[in-house]
């Protein structure tokens, strides 16, 4: 990893620089221009300190340690920077070091002995998931995969919105009209046909109303009946979701909803008036915050007595933070939920809870749609599904043009298309809104997950046509640009995934893996591979399984599809 190399250059600029070989480390970085060398040390602050120029300090240093340092070839002053370039052969030789043991690639112990509590894709039951939980879907599971990868222990939960006032409704409906309906196909439609016939049946006859908050106290206070009726809700839900789950490969480790915090609110609203903090407002339970926090007050207990959202996510916290005991809590919820995510994380510093810090809301921007069928829809959210289903149904589309006769074309479809909006939602900084455009999505071969995954498929079919073990021993010293490059691709995996966790954003590892996809490309175009001399022809072989088992463990912590044809 390029790890291995910063330290020998840090090690060495350490007398020099009287300063420890670890902060040096710290500060290399990568040079904007890859021809300026490999890797870069800034000495601006440096020229300060000596009040000389930059450009004169970075001379003075390169001129001392010009051939000093281990398995550095070359050194330049370039304005205010010291460039170092990476000595070939030693270079290539840490790539294929590295690249043997693959499912190592990319990990490392960092997070050891931390846990870390994630709540992602948290749809509410009885309705289906909308594009938005699609986004704390795909972005959840990818992060969670990158604390795997960094040593991490995970606890993935669902915090299922499976409670409030609508229960009620819908339990009195199943209870008189259940019959009409056949919940064995489709369960989630009928579910929502159900609640809109209460509504329109409700408009007529307010009655029904009075019947749904009857309904609903009686589920608060645990009529069997009911709440078998309340379970069944939850059961039909599942089996949707489970359906949109496998597809996406995505993996909870448990599943807790809010109700599961009915019988610890209590005890929030306890802790909440030990410290003062619970306040009457027009006659509901209220935390003030300070002035300058410039936020309206939590909002703890309706005036009716019920309990809210807020109060749910204070019980949930604390049940993490004590209970789960975990160090990282992250919250994967739309930036809609902004506000309330602070309010909750002050609650929690307010109860004198120094973990608040350690809470984090993982906020992300909408999906916005070009293509004005999927956005309109007469104001209707958008689901999850119908984004998924349009893209299998526009990548069979493409195969039957471009490749009929491929094996498998419906496995394959599928695995393109959710790797196409996967990779898609994921390229994205996460912050900002995703704009929709399917013909680059899908496409091959422009900044798309199907490029990605065709790389990988390229990778393959050279490595069976090939057919010879594969060796990374006594190989050829790769010079050439392209293999050079390709190389201190790969070498800088490490640092990406890790750099990926650590500002929870899988956009770097994303917009990596399109510049390891395109180095790869111009490898492959400038450098024949098979049919070249038998040493020269075994090395680039090696560098292609290289590239793909970067690929593979950089698609995985991605959660996305590998097709092994395309
Ligand atoms: N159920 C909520 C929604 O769909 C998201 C829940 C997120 N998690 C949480 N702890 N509040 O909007």
């Amino acid at each position: 990893m390029i790890d291995v190399f910063k330290r020998e250059i840090a090690q060495a600029l350490s007398p020099a620089l009287n300063k420890s070989a670890d902060e040096i480390s710290r500060l290399i970085e990568k040079p904007k221009i890859l021809d300026h060398g490999h890797l870069a040390y800034p000495v601006f602050s440096l020229a300060k300190e000596k009040r000389m120029p930059p450009p004169a300090v970075a001379a003075e240093l390169a001129q001392q340690l010009t051939g000093k340092i281990k398995n550095i070839s070359e050194i330049n002053a370039v304005s205010g920077f010291l460039n170092f370039k990476i000595d070939p052969q030693a270079l290539q030789n840490e790539v294929f070091r590295e690249v043997q043991q693959p499912e190592k690639l990319g990990r490392t112990e960092e997070g050891k002995g931390r846990r870390i509590v994630i709540d992602f894709s948290s749809p509410n039951v009885a309705k289906p998931m909308h594009v938005g939980h699609l986004r704390a879907t795909v972005i959840g599971q990818s992060i969670k995969n990158l604390a795997l990868s960094q040593g991490y222990e995970v606890i993935a939960v669902n915090h299922i919105g499976d409670w409030g006032s609508q229960f009620g409704k819908l339990a009195w409906a199943m209870q008189n009209w259940g019959a009409d309906y056949d919940f064995s196909v489709e369960p989630m439609k009928k579910l929502v046909e159900l609640y809109v016939r209460f509504h329109s049946e409700a408009e007529k006859d307010p009655e029904l109303e009075k019947k749904g908050a009857e309904t609903f106290r009686n589920l608060e206070q645990g009529d069997a009946e009911i709440e078998k009726l309340w379970k069944k809700v939850i059961d039909y839900s599942f089996k949707d979701y489970n359906r949109l789950y496998a597809l996406l490969g995505t993996q909870h480790d448990a599943v807790i909803g809010e109700s599961f915090y009915n019988d610890k609110l209590d005890d929030v609203v306890q802790r909440l008036e030990k410290k003062q903090l619970i306040k009457e407002s027009e006659g509901a339970q209220v935390v003030f915050f300070e002035e300058t926090e410039k936020m309206p007050p939590c909002l703890i207990k309706k005036s009716d007595g019920a309990s809210i959202y807020a109060t749910r996510d204070l019980a949930a916290a604390i049940y993490r933070k004590e209970v789960q005991k975990a160090d990282v809590l992250l919250y994967l919820v739309g930036q809609e939920q902004s506000l309330h995510f602070k309010q909750v994380f002050k609650v929690l510093d307010l109860l004198g809870y120094d973990w608040a810090k350690d809470c984090h809301h993982i906020s992300f921007g909408l999906y916005q749609f070009k293509d004005g069928k999927m956005s309109t829809r007469q104001g209707r959210v958008i689901l999850f599904e119908d984004v998924i289903n349009k893209a299998i149904e526009m990548v069979s589309k493409m195969i039957e043009e471009k490749n009929p006769d491929l094996e498998e074309k419906e496995k394959i479809a599928k695995e393109v298309a959710i790797g196409a909006v996967v990779f898609h939602d994921l390229l994205n900084d996460r912050v900002k809104n995703v704009e929709f455009d399917w013909d680059r999505i899908i496409s091959l071969d422009g900044d798309s997950g199907p490029y990605v995954q065709y790389t990988r498929v390229r990778c393959q079919s050279l490595m069976k046509k090939y057919n010879k073990n594969i060796s990374f021993e006594n190989l050829s010293l790769m010079g050439s640009l392209e293999e050079q490059r390709l190389m201190f691709t790969i070498l800088q995996f490490q640092d990406v995934v890790s750099g990926s966790y650590r500002i929870f954003k899988p956009n770097i590892l994303a917009q990596y893996l399109l510049e390891l996809s395109g180095n790869f490309s111009s490898f492959y175009n400038k450098c024949r591979i098979l049919g070249e001399d038998p040493k020269v022809e075994q090395s680039r072989m090696a560098l292609v399984s290289a590239v793909d088992r970067v690929l593979i463990q950089g698609m995985k912590l991605l959660n996305m599809p590998i097709p092994n044809a395309m």
